[in-house]
């Protein structure tokens, strides 16, 4: 199977679980990403069950206004059921590494209000120690030298992404070459930085379910 046919199959997996898991008329938490295009591409076909979607990105929301997805504001809601995205990373207990699209501080606001983070990927994103894939940092722009000699402190190489104004007008500046053997210190660590949005780990949250598709089909793991 291509990496896409994964995507898609794993897509189809999380909209079944929506579908059986979620309470008629509750709200949909939606990711950003490749995989998340495919899953919202997929949850159309069950948009009637739901009482709308939060989107973690400018992206998604036109991506599922386009289906005719209700697109709802966070602070007019209380409580989102479950929500779903891709990770760039995940380990074996359930931290991400997220950003690649550079979403990351949409998505982290998303994921706390959400009562059970569903991450979906295929098999190429679990990993037994986080870091090869670089590590993004949203950064206010006046602050973007300070924050990198701050990252580049923890061992890392801090680079700029080119080209790249997030959603909240800031910049990433992904960090390379970590070995991140304490997700959950090191995301505490970073987000200390003066300057710092956020960063890509989520680890203090993690994934609650992570369907991840194989060769062998698509396997549920839960926390
Ligand atoms: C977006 O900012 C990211 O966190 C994505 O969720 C992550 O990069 C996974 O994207 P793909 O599904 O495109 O690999």
């Amino acid at each position: 199977m291509t990496q896409d046919e994964l995507k898609q199959a794993v897509a189809r997996a999380a909209r079944d679980y929506v579908a059986d898991r979620l309470p008629v008329g509750a709200i949909l938490g939606v990711g950003t990403g490749s995989t998340a295009n495919f899953f919202i591409d997929e949850v159309a076909a069950v948009k009637d069950r739901l009482g709308g979607a939060i989107a973690s990105s400018e992206a998604t929301a036109k991506r599922l206004a386009g289906h005719g997805i209700r697109v709802l504001d966070l602070n007019d809601i209380d409580a989102i059921g479950i929500y779903v995205d891709g990770a760039d990373e995940i380990d074996a207990g359930m931290a991400m590494v997220k950003g690649g699209g550079g979403a990351l501080t949409r998505e982290k606001i998303v994921a706390a209000v959400a009562d059970t983070f569903v991450c979906i990927c295929d098999a190429s994103k679990r990993v037994q120690t986080l870091g090869r894939y670089p590590l993004p940092v949203e950064v206010i722009p006046m602050a973007r030298a300070h924050v990198s000699r701050e990252l580049a402190k923890l061992g890392g190489t801090p680079k700029l992404r080119a080209d790249m104004v997030t959603d909240n007008g800031n910049l990433i500046v992904d960090v390379h070459g970590l070995s991140i053997t304490d997700p959950v210190g090191l995301e505490e660590r970073i987000n200390q930085i003066v300057g710092v949005v956020t960063n890509g780990l989520f680890a203090r949250r993690g994934a609650d379910v992570l369907l991840l598709a194989g060769k062998d089909g698509v396997q549920t793991y839960t926390r």
